[in-house]
């Protein structure tokens, strides 16, 4: 059954309500379709494909280029689910023009409904610029992977009175810069709370408890297909990477024993075709050319 199509109206419509919103990263067109059959509200083309996907340290090498590839593959599932691009490190910091230029051309190219960016005060301005082009953007604060380095790692936020206090000022300056919707990525729970309860647009958790009007994941996190590290607020629904090891060792092991291909994955010739075929090469004719099996 095909869903109606989830609107940035219907995701504020939910938040409103109490209904949690369900948002899962996905980075190719076969994962899109079954977060679509899932029902997800909001699939995002995270930056985290760099280091899940393209096998990066960190999601800082990821380039517009990369971005763009991914969130167009990703919008072939042609899904009811809204549709987020993140903006890669270095696409919107050297300046509002740049920022909104590559905000649009996730949008032209990559054909994604918003734009995620990192950051707090200090991106109010480009939120408000990449706003009024007519861009809608999510806002991403607490861990912003993309500054881990200036982060000190990939560290929880908030913690203290004081930091927990320039995340709430951060969220409520993004808030009013525009954005729609707002990640809170390893934040206190109690921090988390009131930040969603003091906003007018919904929060949408990861590493920040239950409390948040949605919750996100990292695909391959959530499906065991990750093996570097399993962040500790990540949920491993399913182990499908060793789903996958199975498939691929049986694969190796009957092409190695001769069980596969079988009987039902051979294409045949007819008796008479094939008897045609072999008198042609005894007598040394051009029999491809004569049968027609280059296209003839
Ligand atoms: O890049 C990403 O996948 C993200 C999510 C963790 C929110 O930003």
């Amino acid at each position: 059954m095909t869903r109606k199509k989830i609107t940035v109206l219907d995701l504020q419509k939910k938040f409103e309500v109490g209904e949690r919103i369900a948002m899962v990263t996905a980075y190719d067109y076969p994962s899109a379709v079954l977060a679509e059959k899932a029902g997800v509200d909001i699939i995002l083309v995270g930056d985290s494909l760099g280091m899940v996907v393209h096998g990066f340290e960190s999601t800082v090498p990821v380039t517009m280029e990369m971005m763009i590839l991914h969130c167009a593959a990703v919008s072939r599932a042609r899904s009811a689910a809204f549709l987020i691009g993140d903006m890669p490190f270095g696409s919107y910091e050297v300046s509002k023009e740049e920022a909104v230029r590559n905000a649009v051309r996730l949008v032209k190219e990559g054909y994604v409904e918003a734009v995620k960016l990192e950051g707090g005060r200090e991106v109010a301005g480009t939120v408000e610029a990449i706003t009024r082009a007519g861009v809608l953007v999510q806002g991403h604060i607490g861990l912003t992977p993309q500054s881990a380095a200036k982060l000190g790692g990939f560290r929880v936020q908030g913690k203290s009175a004081r930091s927990a206090r320039a995340l709430l000022d951060d969220a409520l300056a993004l808030q009013e810069a525009g954005c729609t919707s707002l990640v809170l990525e390893a934040v206190p729970d109690r921090v988390a709370d009131t930040i969603t309860e003091m906003l007018r647009i919904p929060t949408v958790g990861i590493g920040a408890g239950p409390g948040t009007a949605g919750q996100v994941l990292v695909w391959h996190d959530m499906l065991g297909l990750f093996d570097r590290f399993q962040p500790k607020f990540s949920k491993r629904f399913e182990n499908a990477g060793e789903t996958i090891q199975r498939g691929l060792t049986a694969f190796v092991e009957q092409v190695r024993g001769g069980t596969f291909p079988g009987p039902e994955h051979v294409f045949t010739i007819s008796d008479e075709e094939w008897s045609a075929f072999e008198q042609g090469l005894q007598a040394g004719s051009d029999v491809g050319e004569e049968m027609g099996l280059y296209g003839g």
